[in-house]
This record gives structure tokens, C-alpha cells and sequence, in this order.
């Protein structure tokens, strides 16, 4: 991995990026950049163009128009330099299933010109550190979805890139891989490397990413840090109470700092950028109107209410 000659350019670095399918625009001219050092998530419901945009930024598919830039090298002009700067976890299984686990590491290091004795002591290496090597003879259709992920992430790293890219590297694995490959990708981000992921769990963007870009029908709705997207949202935090009593919506709707309310059986929900202000004023009209509080509760900001607000169908 050589970070001295990238640190003036951005490790993924993008602008306009297309890709049409047929009729469907499956990316529609996506920009951003992600800062060398981070773990950047890109976060979509299924379909919404994650691994198009993966499989363009790795060289594996042409894009219609726009540019990507590795470590500072143009994925179409430059792609032996691009390709060489990264690490590619893709969304299929990719390794040859007759061949053993070794024998496909051998392999993968060879195609990326790793010398012989490298390939030998780094691949050892990262077998034992994903706890493979004890398997590592016995051939890759035997083993687990999780073991095959785990496989997957020493064949990327055996060049020593730069910048990882992991599609959906952790869904639908074992509670063990999962926790093993979240701990790996702490610790090879903490070693300086970029890491670069699509996801459509929320927690997991969540934990892991030091920013998130949410991207929906091939366009990006937000892209701003984990914190920063749930406070995008505070505005649309709610105070949730329900009264022994029937009462009318327009009485709690009349409450200064509620921007709208919403019965819902019989809760209602009163959606205010102000929740503090909101229990109190309820408290105050329960008090002057004889009313009976049966519950009352603030719902603070959560991603997944910040992802459901950006990428919500059109009405
Ligand atoms: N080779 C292809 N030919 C035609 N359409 C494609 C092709 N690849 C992807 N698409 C379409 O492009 C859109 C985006 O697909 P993509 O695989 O990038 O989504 P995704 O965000 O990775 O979804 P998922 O979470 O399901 O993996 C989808 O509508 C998909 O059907
Ligand atoms: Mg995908």
C-alpha cells in the first residue's frame, strides 16, 4: 500500500458517473468523493444501483459518461495504476470452486504480479488471520457462505491495495463471520486503508462508516456522516401521547412548536423539530382541560428514519 504519493488526491473520486441499462438508468450521474482513510458506506434498497456503481468504479464495467479516480488514477485512462490501488470483494463468489482455498489465493496474488515469497507469507498471513488456514486445503465449494466471504477478503488484500471494495460484505453471513469480518475491517481501515462498502442494513452502515451516502433509483439522496444524517432529520421528531379521555385532533394540532398531527388508534403523534416544549404543553392542557395522560413518550431521530425520508417513494 503506498500512501506517500496519494495524499493530495481523494481515494475515490467521482463525477457524473452513468450507466444506462436498455431504458433504465441504473446509475443517473452520481458525484462524490470519499477522503483517503475512511470507511464510506453506500447505502440503497436493493436495486438502487450500489454494485453498478461498484462494478464501474472497479473496472469491471464500462460506465455511459462521467469519470472515477482511484487514488488520483482514472479508472477508463489509467486502470492498471487504478486497479492496482485496489481490493475488490464482490457481490458474487468469485473463486474457483474445484480449487482449494490456497491454490485460489496463489492464484489471485499472481494476477496482481505478487512475487512468489509475498504471496507465500501474506497469504499464510491472512489465512490465519480471517481463520481459514487450517481449511486452506479443501476445496472452496465446500466451504460456507461466510467461510467464502471470509476467502474472498484475503484474495482482495493480497496486493496490499489501497482502497477496498466490499459489496454487501457482511449480509446474509453467521453471527461468527459477521463478527470477524466487522472486526477486519476496523482494524485494516485502522492500518490506513480506505474502505469503501454497499449496504442496505442500516446499523450496519451505521457502525461501521465514518460517512454514508444514500443512494436510491441510481441518484444520491444525502451523503453526510451517520450523525449528521439522523440530525438532517430531527425536524421530523415526534412526541407520542394518548389520553384516557376521546379528545379532538385540533386541540393538540393548536399546540405552539407542533407542526402536525397524526391519530393513530388512539395515539396520537405530534411531529415538532421542539419535543421538550411539546410535553410540556401537553402536561399544561392535560392540567387545564381534567384530562388523564395514559402515555406519554418522545420518538427521537433514527437512521432509518432518515433513510426512509430520502428514499421514500414519489406520492
Ligand atoms: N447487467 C444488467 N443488465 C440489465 N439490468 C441490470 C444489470 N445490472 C443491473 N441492472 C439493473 O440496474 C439496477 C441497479 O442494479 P444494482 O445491481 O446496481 O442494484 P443494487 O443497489 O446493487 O441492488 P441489490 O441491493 O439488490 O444488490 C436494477 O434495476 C437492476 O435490475
Ligand atoms: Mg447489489
Amino acid at each position: 500500500m503506498n500512501t506517500t504519493s496519494t495524499t493530495s488526491s481523494p481515494a475515490v473520486d467521482v463525477e457524473t458517473l452513468t450507466k444506462h441499462f436498455g431504458d433504465l438508468t441504473a446509475v443517473d450521474g452520481i458525484s462524490f468523493q470519499v477522503e483517503e482513510g475512511d470507511v464510506f458506506g453506500f447505502l440503497g434498497p436493493n436495486g438502487a444501483g450500489k454494485s453498478t456503481t461498484i462494478r464501474m468504479l472497479t473496472g469491471v464495467l464500462r460506465p455511459d459518461a462521467g469519470s472515477a479516480r482511484i487514488a488520483g488514477y482514472d479508472i477508463r485512462t489509467d486502470t492498471e495504476a487504478a486497479k492496482s490501488e485496489i481490493g475488490i470483494v464482490p457481490e458474487q463468489f468469485n473463486a474457483y470452486p474445484d480449487l482449494t482455498a490456497w491454490k485460489n489465493l496463489m492464484l489471485a496474488g499472481e494476477l496482481y504480479g505478487v512475487p512468489r515469497e509475498t504471496r507465500q507469507n501474506t497469504g499464510t498471513e491472512l489465512l490465519r488471520s480471517f481463520g481459514l488456514f487450517e481449511r486452506r486445503h479443501t476445496p472452496t465449494s465446500e466451504y460456507s457462505k461466510g467461510m467464502k466471504q471470509r476467502l474472498m477478503l484475503t484474495m482482495a488484500l493480497l496486493h496490499d491495495p489501497a482502497v477496498l471494495f466490499l459489496d454487501e460484505p457482511i449480509t446474509g453471513l453467521d453471527v461468527e463471520s459477521q463478527r470477524l469480518i466487522r472486526e477486519r475491517i476496523a482494524e485494516l481501515n485502522q492500518e490506513g486503508r480506505t474502505v469503501f462498502l454497499t449496504t442496505h442494513n442500516i446499523g450496519e452502515a451505521d457502525r461501521l462508516c465514518d460517512n454514508i451516502a444514500i443512494i436510491n433509483r441510481g441518484e444520491i439522496a444525502a451523503i453526510d456522516s451517520p450523525e449528521a444524517l439522523k440530525q438532517e432529520i430531527e425536524r421530523t421528531r415526534a412526541v407520542e401521547v394518548s389520553f384516557s379521555e376521546t379528545i379532538e385532533r385540533e386541540l393538540l394540532a393548536g399546540i405552539t412548536a407542533v407542526e402536525g398531527a397524526e391519530k393513530r388508534g388512539d395515539t396520537f403523534r405530534l411531529m415538532t423539530p421542539d419535543p421538550d416544549a411539546v410535553v410540556k404543553a401537553v402536561v399544561t392542557l392535560a392540567k387545564e382541560k381534567g384530562l388523564t395522560v395514559l402515555s406519554l413518550q418522545t420518538l427521537g431521530p433514527s437512521l432509518e428514519d432518515a433513510f426512509t425520508d430520502l428514499t421514500e417513494e414519489d406520492p
